[in-house]
C-alpha cells in the first residue's frame, strides 16, 4: 500500500516567515504555497506554488476543497503597519476577513489551521505579556489581527493562534527587515536613529517556523506567545547587531518613538512570556544575541542557497 505524504497549505509562502516554513517543510510534507504573485527567484524546489488572493473567499474555498490539506498555516498578512492606518479596507480584508475564509474552509474539510498574530494586539503599557492578558490594540493593524484571532476562534475549526513579534531572518529574495536594514545602513557607514523606548523580543524567523510546525503537529488549541526568549529595547538590539556583525555602533543614536511621527501608534512596553509554548511544545527559543549568531550562519548558507 502506498503511503501518501501529509498535505499542507502555507499562505504567504514567499514572505519572510512563509519562506522559512517552506524551507523546513519541503521533503517532509506535500506542501502547496499560496502566493499573491509568484516570484521564481524566491521559490524553493520541492514546493508547489499557486497564485491567489486570500481575501477572495471563492479562491480560498475552492483551493482548499481541491487540494484538501490536513494542515493550513496562515503566514500571509498585510504587514505594513503604518499603511494599515489609511488603507483600512484592504488591511481588514487581508488580515481579518481572509482568515475567516481560511478558517471556514478548514472547518469544511476538517483541516487544522494555525494562524500567525502579533504583539500589536496589546497596548504596550504592561509587557511582557502572557496569553491570558487582555488585548487592547492601539492601531488598525493590531485591531485587524485581533479580529483575525476571533475569526478562527469562532469558526469551529481545529485551530491554534501563534502571536509573535519583531521578526527577522533570511529568505531568498526577501524584503528587508529591521536586522538586514540596519546591517545594510551600517555597512554603508550611514548614521541611524533607533528608538530606545520600544521593548520587545526579537524573533528569528527560522526558529519561529520550527515552533509553528511543532504547534501544527500538536493537538494544542488556543493562543501561544512564540518569540525570542529575551526582551530588550530596539536601541539595545541595534547595538547588539552592530557588535555581532563587527559594525560601528557609534553610528547608532537614540530617539524616542514620539519623535518619529509614524502613522500607527506602537505598543512601547511589549514583550512576551513564552513559558506556555516552551512547556507545551517542547521548543527552545534563542535569546537575542544567540539568535543573531544563528542568523549570521543562516546568511552565509543563504548565499550558497543551502537553506
Ligand atoms: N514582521 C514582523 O515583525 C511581525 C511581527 C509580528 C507578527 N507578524 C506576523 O507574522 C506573519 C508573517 O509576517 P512576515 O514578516 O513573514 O510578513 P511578509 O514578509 O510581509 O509576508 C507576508 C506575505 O503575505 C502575502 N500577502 C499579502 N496579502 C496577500 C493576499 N491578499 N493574498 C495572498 N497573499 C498575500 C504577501 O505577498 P506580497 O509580497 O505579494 O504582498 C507576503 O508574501 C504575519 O501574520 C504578520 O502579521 C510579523
Amino acid at each position: 500500500m502506498q503511503i501518501l505524504p501529509t498535505k499542507i497549505l502555507v499562505t504567504g509562502a514567499q514572505g519572510l516567515l512563509g519562506s522559512n516554513l517552506c524551507a523546513r517543510l519541503r521533503g517532509h510534507y506535500e506542501t502547496l504555497g499560496l502566493v499573491r504573485s509568484f516570484r521564481p527567484e524566491a521559490a524553493y524546489e520541492g514546493i508547489d506554488y499557486v497564485e491567489g488572493d486570500i481575501a477572495d473567499r471563492n479562491t480560498v474555498i475552492s483551493l482548499l476543497k481541491k487540494f484538501h490539506p490536513k494542515y493550513i498555516i496562515n503566514a500571509a498578512a498585510y504587514t505594513h503597519v503604518d499603511a494599515c492606518e489609511h488603507e483600512r479596507e484592504q488591511c481588514w480584508k487581508v488580515n481579518a476577513e481572509a482568515v475567516g475564509h481560511l478558517a471556514a474552509g478548514a472547518r469544511m474539510i476538517d483541516a487544522r489551521i494555525v494562524t500567525v498574530s502579533t504583539d500589536y494586539v496589546f497596548d504596550g503599557k504592561a509587557g511582557p505579556y502572557r496569553e491570558s492578558d487582555k488585548p487592547n490594540p492601539l492601531g488598525y493593524y493590531g485591531k485587524s489581527k485581533l479580529a483575525s484571532e476571533n475569526e478562527v476562534r469562532l469558526s469551529g475549526a481545529d485551530y491554534a493562534i501563534a502571536r509573535t513579534m519583531v521578526l527577522y531572518g533570511t529568505a531568498p529574495a526577501a524584503r528587508p527587515n529591521f536586522v538586514t536594514w540596519l546591517i545594510d545602513m551600517l555597512q554603508q557607514g550611514r548614521e541611524v536613529r533607533i528608538v530606545d523606548d520600544q521593548y520587545g523580543n526579537p524573533t528569528l524567523a527560522s526558529e519561529l517556523a520550527e515552533a509553528l510546525i511543532a504547534l501544527m503537529r500538536s493537538t494544542h488549541s488556543g493562543v501561544y506567545h512564540i518569540s525570542g526568549s529575551e526582551m530588550l529595547s530596539r536601541y539595545d538590539f541595534a547595538c547588539q547587531i552592530a557588535e555581532v556583525f563587527g559594525l560601528d555602533a557609534g553610528l547608532i543614536s537614540r530617539i524616542k518613538t514620539s519623535e518619529l511621527g509614524q502613522a500607527a501608534p506602537r505598543p512601547l512596553r511589549s514583550g512576551f512570556i513564552i513559558e506556555k509554548a516552551v512547556q507545551d511544545l517542547g521548543i527552545t527559543m534563542s535569546g537575542s544575541r544567540e539568535g543573531l549568531l544563528k542568523f549570521q550562519q543562516e546568511m552565509e548558507l543563504q548565499q550558497h542557497r543551502l537553506v
